[in-house]
């Protein structure tokens, strides 16, 4: 059986971690691998406009990563301040609409004013859709999603026989993308951490052992690679889904 090749990713999602590992590794402080992270944001976008692959989704911060302690914290929202400024003109230049997913009401007004003037400057790109998750969690992301479709019921607009999968879909964060047909995650832990856990359940997951900041060209090459032998089963058999020819 060959695997199909010219198989691209629609969406990519991406567990950026190691982040405090690379940093410790060169005996520096944690933000020092937090700051160097950027650089292979930078390489995750342009690898996903290089492939016109339609949608990136960065796990940046969960909402369990405010238990952290405070001078991280601090230092990320710093770091969030400095990159909303100063890498959004670029990003919008290059054609991606930004989005930021997540309880963004948790984020002090300087960092909330931003995103939703990054959010605004974008909104009309198609190049890439890249979407930041920030105070994100996947049980949140469900929470928020059952308030709305029980405001709906409790209001009469909505049959509680009449939801289904299709239904709920269109409620969460993502709602008009497609799922993430690959999941990468750096750092070598093999979990999802609280990230789209409704939007994951097909997902092919890559883990790999490269700390975040060491993620290059290469290394995302390599990972597209491995999904393009995936075989993508769905619940069918490999001979049902085995293109022949
Ligand atoms: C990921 O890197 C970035 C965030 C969670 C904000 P980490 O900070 O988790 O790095 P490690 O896992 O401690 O190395
Ligand atoms: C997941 O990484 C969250 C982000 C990358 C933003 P963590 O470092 O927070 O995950 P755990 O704690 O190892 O599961
Ligand atoms: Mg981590």
């Amino acid at each position: 059986m060959q695997p199909d090749v010219v198989n691209v990713p629609q969406h990519i999602a991406i567990i950026m971690d190691g982040n405090g590992r690379w940093a410790k590794r060169r005996h520096r402080p944690r933000a020092f691998g937090h700051r160097a992270g950027r650089k292979a944001v930078r390489e995750a976008v342009a690898f996903c406009l290089r492939h016109s692959i339609q949608a990136l989704s960065l796990f940046a911060f969960s909402s369990e990563n405010w238990h952290r302690p405070e001078e991280e914290i601090s230092a990320l929202m710093n770091l969030f301040i400095r990159v909303l400024d100063r890498e959004v003109a670029e990003l919008d230049q290059q054609g991606v609409r930004i989005r930021f997913i997540g309880d963004l009401d948790a984020f002090a007004r300087p960092i909330r004013t931003r995103m939703h003037t990054a959010m605004r400057r974008t909104q009309a790109h198609q190049q890439l859709c890249l979407n930041i998750a920030v105070n994100y969690g996947g049980r949140w992301d469900i929470v928020q999603a059952a308030r709305k479709v029980a405001k709906l019921v409790a209001c009469g607009q909505l049959d509680p026989t009449a939801i289904d999968a299709d239904r709920l879909t269109g409620l969460f964060c993502l709602a008009n993308l497609p799922d993430p047909d690959l999941l990468i995650r750096t750092g070598g832990e093999r979990r999802i951490s609280n990230f789209m856990l409704w939007q994951l359940a097909y997902t092919e997951l890559y883990f790999t052992d490269t700390l975040w900041p060491d993620m290059n060209e290469q290394a995302f090459e390599e990972a597209l690679t491995d999904f393009q032998h995936r075989v993508r089963r769905f619940g069918k058999t490999t001979a049902q889904v085995t293109v022949r020819g």
